[in-house]
């Protein structure tokens, strides 16, 4: 048990869990630069996009919640992502849009944990 985070490591510590959540171990944070967007594929489910934004990582769908764009060609500027197709701005952490085309809603984002030097996150 790693009493500095709470977390039990389990499986070669590529996941983690917490009462009953699971963390999936997305990326080293070295992955991810300063205002950028990655995308990463996660096993059984739709893949996520990983932000970096004033040195805080965010992870959220990768998939535009207008159409299917993929949100990690776009990019980060003022604490937002960017759609590149229609340029639909979601604050990061909130989902908050601005700038929507009809249609858009918010984007999901999942709450995150940086565990020795990687991007955790609860997809739950
Ligand atoms: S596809 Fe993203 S705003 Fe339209």
């Amino acid at each position: 048990m790693d009493h500095r985070h709470g977390f039990r490591r389990v499986a070669g510590g590529l996941s983690v869990t917490v009462a009953t959540r699971a963390l999936v171990r997305l990326c080293g944070t070295e992955s991810v630069g300063e205002n950028d967007v990655v995308r990463i594929d996660v096993a059984g489910r739709a893949a996520v996009a990983v932000s970096r934004w004033d040195g805080e990582y965010f992870v959220s769908d990768d998939v535009c919640p207008h159409a299917e764009a993929s949100l990690s060609a776009g990019y980060v500027e003022d604490g937002r992502i960017i759609c590149p197709v229609h340029f639909a701005e979601f604050d990061l952490g909130s989902g908050d849009v601005h700038n929507p085309p009809i249609g858009c809603g918010k984007l999901r984002f999942y709450p995150v944990t940086i565990i020795d030097g990687a991007v955790f996150a609860d997809l739950g």
